[in-house]
C-alpha cells in the first residue's frame, strides 16, 4: 500500500500545497487526480511565496516526479503561465513533471460558458471561479471532451472548431458579451508548451511504480464540502474531491490506499457562494480574516471566516475514511481569549448530530468554549512546547473524530511545521 492521499476536510484552501511541500521529501512521486486552474495550492520556503494551479506542490523537489492525473481538467493558457513562472526552467521541468493524455482540456470556450452561466443565475450564482471547471466537466461527462492526448493529433484544430462551434451555439441562448480572441491566443500558446511534455497514460506508469514499491502522495484539490456528491449541492464544485476521487483520477485501486490524509484549519472559511453554518458576521470574523490572510489564491476574494465545525468534519472523515488528521494555521488563534467550536447543531428546536440535505434548513450550530491562549507559536517546532489550551483543544477534536491530529501547522513557510510522534 504504496499510495497516501492528503484532502481538504473543509471548503478548500486548508493549506493543501504547504503541507504537500512539506511532506515531498518523504515520498517518490506528487500527483494531482482532480480539479483543476480552480485551486490555488500556495507554499512558502525561503521567504518566497508560490501559488500553484494546475501543477503538483511537489514541483520544487528537483528529484521528485510530479504527474497531473487524468481527473484533472487542464486550461493550457493557465498551464504556461504557471510554467512559465515556477523558476526552473522549462528543460529542467519536463524531468519533473508528466500528464496523463486523458485529462481533460478547458477550453476557451469553457470559460466563457462559465461566466454566462454565473451571470444568467443572478442573486442564486454559486460563487464560481470562473475558471471553465463545470462546463468542462460537463463535456467530459456527456461525452463531449477535447483530451490532452487529444493534442498531439492532426484533427486537433478540426475538433476545437467543432466543439467552438456547439458552444457558441449554446451562448446564442445567453445574453452575454465575450472576447473569444482574447483568450485563444493564450490557449493555443498553452498547447505549444503543453507539447513539450511528456504526455503519456500515467495510470500504467503510477501503478508500475506503486508495484516498484515506489511512495506516491495523491494530492487533493478543494475539499469535501465542496465534492459533488457530498457537498453543500449545488454550491460545490464538479469533481469528486474525496479520497474516492483519487482511485478515479490517477486510475489507481483502493487496494493500494495507504494513509488518508486529512488536512483541516483550526477554525473554517469558504469562498463563494453556498451554506456555511459557524459563519462569524462579527468583529471575530474580521479578525480572524485579517490575522488568517483569508483572501482567496485564485480569486484574491475575501474568505469568509467561522469557528471549527465538528459535524461537518466529522462527516468529511467518515466519507473519505481519514486515518491521520492535520491541522493548520494554528497559529491564527492566538490571542482569542475564547475559542468556539461546533459539536452539533439545532433544526427546528432539536439537536442533531448530521449535516441536513436541504441547504435552505436553518442550523443554528451549539458550540463548546474552550480557552484560547496568547503565546506566538510560530516559532515552535517540537509539539510539547505549544501551550496548554492548544493542546486541550487538540485533545478536544481528537476525542470528538477519534482520529489523531499527527500534525499542526503553526505558520505558511514548509518549516513551519510540527511533526508529532
Ligand atoms: P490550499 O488551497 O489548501 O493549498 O490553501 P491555500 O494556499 O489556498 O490557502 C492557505 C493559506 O494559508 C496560504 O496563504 C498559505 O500560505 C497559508 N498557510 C498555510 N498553512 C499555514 C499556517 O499554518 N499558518 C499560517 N499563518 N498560514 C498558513
Ligand atoms: P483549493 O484547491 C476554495 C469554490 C468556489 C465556488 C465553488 C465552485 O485552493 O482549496 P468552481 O470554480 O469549481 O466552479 O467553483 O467552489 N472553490 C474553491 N474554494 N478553494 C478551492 O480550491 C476552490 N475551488 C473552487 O469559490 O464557491
Ligand atoms: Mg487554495
Amino acid at each position: 500500500m504504496n499510495i497516501d492521499i492528503l484532502l481538504g476536510l473543509q471548503w478548500g484552501d486548508e493549506g493543501k500545497g504547504k503541507i504537500v511541500d512539506a511532506l515531498s521529501p518523504v515520498y517518490d512521486v506528487i500527483a494531482r487526480f482532480q480539479g483543476g486552474p480552480n485551486a490555488g495550492h500556495s507554499l512558502e520556503f525561503n521567504n518566497i511565496k508560490h501559488i500553484l494551479h494546475l501543477i503538483p506542490s511537489g514541483i520544487f523537489h528537483a528529484d521528485k516526479l510530479n504527474i497531473i492525473g487524468n481527473g484533472v481538467v487542464l486550461d493550457p493558457a493557465v498551464f504556461k503561465k504557471e510554467i512559465e513562472e515556477l523558476g526552473p526552467p522549462v528543460s529542467e521541468l519536463t524531468k519533473r513533471l508528466i500528464i496523463s493524455n486523458k485529462a481533460n482540456l478547458i477550453l476557451p470556450s469553457h470559460r466563457i460558458l462559465d461566466a454566462a452561466y454565473e451571470f444568467s443565475k443572478g442573486n442564486s450564482k454559486i460563487g464560481s471561479t470562473l475558471k471553465g471547471i463545470g462546463p468542462a466537466y460537463t463535456d467530459k461527462t456527456s461525452r463531449n471532451g477535447l483530451r490532452v492526448g487529444d493534442i498531439l493529433k492532426e484533427d486537433f484544430r478540426h475538433k476545437y472548431n467543432d466543439h467552438l462551434n456547439d458552444h457558441l451555439t449554446i451562448l446564442k441562448n445567453y445574453d452575454f458579451k465575450f472576447d473569444l480572441k482574447e483568450y485563444e491566443k493564450g490557449w493555443f500558446e498553452g498547447i505549444e508548451m503543453l507539447k513539450k511534455f511528456p504526455i503519456s497514460n500515467t495510470e500504467y506508469l503510477i501503478n508500475e511504480l506503486a508495484g516498484k514499491a515506489k511512495r506516491i502522495l495523491a494530492e487533493g484539490a478543494q475539499g469535501t464540502m465542496l465534492d459533488v456528491d457530498f457537498g453543500s449541492y449545488p454550491f460545490v464544485t464538479s469533481s469528486n474531491t474525496i479520497s474516492a476521487g483519487a482511485c478515479t483520477g490517477l486510475g489507481i485501486s483502493p487496494k493500494l490506499i495507504g494513509d488518508i490524509f486529512g488536512i483541516f484549519k483550526a477554525y473554517c472559511t469558504r469562498v463563494g457562494c453556498g451554506p456555511f453554518p459557524t459563519e462569524l458576521h462579527d468583529g471575530t470574523g474580521d479578525n480572524l480574516r485579517n490575522i488568517g490572510h483569508e483572501f482567496g489564491s485564485t480569486t484574491g476574494r475575501p474568505r469568509r471566516c467561522g469557528w471549527l465545525d465538528l459535524p461537518a468534519m466529522k462527516y468529511s472523515i467518515m466519507i473519505n475514511g481519514i486515518t491521520k488528521l492535520f491541522m493548520t494555521k494554528a497559529d491564527v488563534m492566538s490571542g482569542f481569549k475564547t475559542i468556539k467550536i461546533c459539536t452539533s447543531y439545532k433544526t427546528d428546536g432539536k439537536i442533531c448530530y448530521e449535516l441536513p440535505f436541504s441547504i435552505d434548513s436553518i442550523i443554528e450550530p451549539v458550540y463548546t468554549e474552550l480557552e484560547g491562549w496568547k503565546e506566538d507559536i510560530s516559532g515552535k517546532r517540537n509539539f510539547n512546547e505549544l501551550p496548554a489550551a492548544l493542546k486541550k483543544y487538540i485533545e478536544f477534536i481528537e476525542n470528538q473524530t477519534g482520529v489523531p491530529i499527527t500534525m499542526v501547522s503553526v505558520g505558511p513557510d514548509r518549516e513551519e511545521t510540527i511533526f508529532r510522534n
